[in-house]
């Protein structure tokens, strides 16, 4: 393999996690609970019936996970904030253990030269709040608002860079629309209130953390490139209307303050009140993560298919569009197609569609492969490697073309708790043995570090 092509000096390497996928502890310090530790106790919700009740345990091994990121020589470390175990009931009394918890991550953090970037919202809303609508209650975002300043004051004299919501079009696809996570509550279209509200809540985030002085203020958005089928045109509507639902109704109120205009109907505003939250929700941003893992192959639903099962996910009948595995030769663990030439594409779809787009940060990109000790107790994992070699190559081909890319966050710095699908799937540069909490340093952490020395910096 040639050496992997230079990425910009100063180009930002990492990792990502998110606290109910790491923490565990979930009933210690004061945390309120979750949706998340609602969903995972509901039978059959969780592949083999796991929880992140312990995941990783990093609550408790928090000293000895740092010194791992410390090894590993990452420049960032993105990790998530539960809002629970600051504010137990969503709003109100604030819980001095959980805010002592993220003072003490952020000081370590900076003791080891990383530099902390929190996301302040990674989809463990508090119980209380979703007892009281969830995201389909517009009292929600107002929340998020107060919990992000309870937070930006307490850590705003460190923290630098900022991250407001996680994939608010997965939280609204899967735990809204669908029944795959938490809440689980199957509304389909009506799942767009969450939608527009997470929005909201990601407007009142910037605002509260420009008020705060804020230096770097970003979100981090799933995108799915969206392929259609075939050429023809029920395939490129199907495809459009998809591409619309998943990606250009969560970005392009942020980055062009509209929604895509076949959509508009669906939000349930008039048109005052919907112009005054899209300028707060298109307010400036000074970067735009995006996560990529894998594209969607989409096409018009052909009569007499039965697509149940086809894809990964399971959409319901009746939709103008159906899913399909994307063709793709080389599959992860998890059975996502790896198709690094895709994320190139989306990236250069956005500088196209959005003129106002700030600099991007690859907030998480990685693959689940199962890959444990072998006999000599080592993990190779030369797929993984392959893998992240293959996607930071396609961050260079995106640069070349002209999009200014200054980061790339893997996922995941340690194996995980991956929600519905439990502990299975494994997606860290360490491995973690659940029985024991032991850590193994996979092939891939070796590679990762050694490619983070070999980059020019201007740090
Ligand atoms: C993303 C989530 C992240 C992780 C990866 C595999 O959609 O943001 O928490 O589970 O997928």
């Amino acid at each position: 393999m040639t050496a992997l092509p230079i990425l910009p000096a100063g180009f930002r390497f990492g990792a990502s996690t998110a606290s109910y996928q790491i923490e565990g502890a979930v009933d210690e310090d004061g945390r309120g609970p979750s949706i998340w530790d609602t969903f995972t106790r509901e039978p059959g919700r969780i592949r083999n019936g796991d929880t992140g009740d312990v995941a990783i345990d990093h609550y408790h091994r928090v000293e000895g996970d740092l010194d791992l990121l410390a090894e590993l020589g990452i420049h960032d470390y993105r990790f998530s904030i539960a809002w629970s175990r600051i504010l137990p009931q969503g709003t109100g009394a604030v819980e001095p253990r959980g805010l002592a918890f993220y003072d003490r991550l952020v000081d370590g953090l900076l003791a080891r030269g990383i530099r902390p970037v929190p996301t302040l919202y990674h989809w463990d809303l508090p119980q209380a709040l979703e007892d009281r609508g969830g995201w389909l209650s517009r009292d929600t975002a107002e929340a998020l608002g107060d919990y992000v300043g309870v937070v930006v004051e307490r850590l705003g004299d460190r923290v630098r860079d900022w991250i407001t919501l996680n994939e608010m079009s997965v939280q609204t696809l899967y735990g809204y629309a669908l029944t795959d996570h938490a809440p689980g509550r199957g509304l389909g279209f009506g799942a767009l209130p969450a939608a527009h509200h997470q929005l909201l809540a990601h407007g009142h985030a910037v605002a509260r953390l420009r008020e705060a002085g804020a230096e770097r203020v970003g979100v981090a958005q799933q995108h799915f490139p969206v392929v259609p089928a075939s050429e023809s045109m029920d395939d490129l509507v199907a495809a459009g209307t998809f591409q619309a639902i998943t990606n250009w109704l969560f970005a392009d109120p942020i980055l062009a303050g509209r929604y895509p205009e076949e959509l508009r109907p669906l939000i349930p505003l008039d048109d005052a009140q919907l112009a005054a939250d899209l300028e707060l929700i298109s307010a400036p941003l000074d970067f735009y993560g995006v996560n990529y893992y894998e594209p969607m192959l989409v096409e018009a639903p052909r009569e007499g298919t039965d697509y149940a099962g086809a894809a990964e996910v399971d959409l319901p009948e009746g939709l103008p569009f159906a899913l399909l595995p994307y063709p793709s030769e080389e599959r992860t663990d998890f059975g996502w197609a790896i198709a690094p030439g895709q994320l190139t594409a989306i990236l250069r779809e956005l500088r196209e569609r959005y003129p106002n787009l700030p600099p991007v940060v690859i907030t998480e990109g990685g693959a689940s492969f199962h890959d444990g000790p072998g006999p000599d107790g080592a993990v190779h994992d030369a797929r993984r490697i392959a893998y992240l070699d293959a996607h930071l190559r396609a961050v260079a081909d995106a640069v070349a073309a002209g999009v200014d890319v200054r980061g790339y966050y893997t996922w995941s710095a340690f194996d995980n708790f991956e929600w519905a699908a439990g502990n299975d799937e494994r997606f860290g540069l360490v491995y973690v043995d659940y029985a024991t909490q032991e850590r193994i340093r996979k092939d891939s952490f070796a590679w990762y570090r050694d490619v983070i020395t070999a980059q020019p910096s201007d740090r």
